[in-house]
């Protein structure tokens, strides 16, 4: 019940900020679609949900929607018992910096940010998403943990079942964050094969990401239907950047934690060499791309289709999935007027996005229905917002 007052006031508003909408969607189209990882000051950003028109209308095997029902059912009700596999953690590199820009001398909080009836400073925000992002792992795999490495200078403290904090040394600085990221991942794979070296332990399967993400299906599966693979990677068809570093998921096994962590030694080598002068936002990604590519047989091309599939690179079994369905991003600017596949698991909330993530969760949270909450995402996902 408690989004009420904001649907009315969605409802009444939804009119004019239609037509407001559509202005932005023209403008867009001249916009760089590639660049979607950037934000785009030109335009406004709304510090309320927008509704406008679902795209993939009428397109089979895409989600549909009237208003924010959902016409089809996305995903089968709750998880399958029979089905029981090794665990999965999750992994997010996550810390607080020390905004003093939070509050005035006085204690006044400056800056406050209302989502739903929660306000939030510019620290909280970063925390409520964390929060979020667990949320929704919890809904969707309730059997998983969350292990939140973090700089050990941050005093991050998180008390909530299944979720571990685990500090890593580093430098954590915004403009090195990206780097450290990839370090800290390294790090973490050599104290988990580490701990095999010394015992026989039980195989836990691990996905690395962002933490602006939101699980909305059970990805224990993957580790089943593609029983080959040492580490996943997501990709798009896009040439300049077709992979994204914000979804890694990797074999628990020693083999799996060895290969993977010699991967992403490739990955790290790559980024310091080539990509430093890169945007503090970006440099992974290129170095991904790059020791990709530099693989003399791969066939780029196959990029350009939304089907998995599976290469040898740097010494490593990597199985590529399709964003459409394991990291997808809603359809803000030119890109993706293709709807959102019905079996879609992982939603991505880059860059200006993320008031819809918290916004989608209250939703969830008040109707326990996540194919209507798809379509929520669907409808607003293109609207830039202030959170
Ligand atoms: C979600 O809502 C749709 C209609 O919007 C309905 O068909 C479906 O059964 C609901 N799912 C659950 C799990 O309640
Ligand atoms: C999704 O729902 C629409 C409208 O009810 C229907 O026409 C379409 O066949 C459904 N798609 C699938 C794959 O079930
Ligand atoms: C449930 O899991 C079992 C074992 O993995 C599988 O054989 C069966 O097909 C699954 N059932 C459904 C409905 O997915
Ligand atoms: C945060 O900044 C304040 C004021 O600049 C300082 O007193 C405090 O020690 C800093 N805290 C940390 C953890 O760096
Ligand atoms: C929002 O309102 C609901 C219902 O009035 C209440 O249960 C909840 O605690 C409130 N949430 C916050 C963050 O204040
Ligand atoms: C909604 O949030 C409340 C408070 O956090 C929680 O007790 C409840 O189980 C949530 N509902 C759903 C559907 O997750």
């Amino acid at each position: 019940m408690r989004s009420c007052i904001g649907w009315r006031r969605l409802l009444f508003l939804t009119p004019l900020v239609f037509i407001v909408l559509h202005l932005l969607s023209v403008s867009e189209l001249h916009r760089d679609a590639s660049r979607d990882d950037l934000p785009n000051k030109r335009n406004k950003k709304f510090d309320h949900l927008v509704i406008g028109p679902a795209a993939g209308q009428g397109l089979p095997n895409r989600l549909q929607c009237q208003g924010t029902k959902a016409l089809n059912k996305t995903h089968l009700p709750s998880s399958n018992l029979s089905y029981k596999g090794d665990s999965v953690a999750f992994v997010t590199v996550f810390t607080v910096y020390n905004t003093s820009l939070d509050s005035h001398p006085d204690g006044r909080s400056v800056n406050l940010i209302k989502v739903g009836n929660a306000s939030y400073s510019k620290t909280e925000r970063s925390m409520a998403i964390l929060n979020v992002f667990i949320n929704f792992i919890q809904k969707s795999m309730p059997q998983s943990n969350v292990i939140i490495l973090t700089d050990p200078a941050s005093d991050l403290s998180i008390r909530r079942n299944r979720v571990t904090v685990m500090p890593i040394k580093g430098e954590y600085s915004r403009d090195k964050l990206m780097l450290q990221r990839i370090r800290s991942y390294i790090t973490f794979l050599e104290m988990k094969l580490e701990e095999h070296s010394k015992r026989q332990e039980h195989i836990t399967n691990y996905i690395f990401s962002d933490s602006d993400i939101s699980v909305v299906d059970d990805l224990g599966q993957i580790f089943y239907k593609y029983p080959n693979f040492h580490l996943a990677l997501t990709f798009r068809n896009n040439k300049d950047q077709p992979l994204n570093s914000g979804f890694i998921a990797i074999r628990g096994t020693p083999d799996g934690i060895l290969r993977a962590k010699n991967f992403l030694q490739e990955v790290l080598r790559a980024y310091t060499s080539k990509y430093m002068t890169a945007s503090r936002m970006l440099g992974d990604q290129l170095a991904l791309t790059w020791v990709v590519k530099s693989n003399p047989s791969f066939d780029g091309k196959r990029f350009t289709k939304p089907e998995p599939f599976l290469d040898e690179i740097a010494g490593a079994s990597v199985l590529f999935l399709p964003c459409a369905k394991y990291n997808w991003t809603p359809p803000e600017g030119a890109g993706q007027f293709h709807g959102m596949p019905l079996d879609v698991k992982v939603v991505h909330f880059k860059g200006s996005r993320k008031r819809l993530m918290l916004e989608s969760w209250n939703f969830f949270n008040s109707t326990s229905n996540i194919s209507d909450m798809l379509c929520l995402i669907l409808k607003s996902g293109r609207t830039k917002y202030d959170f």
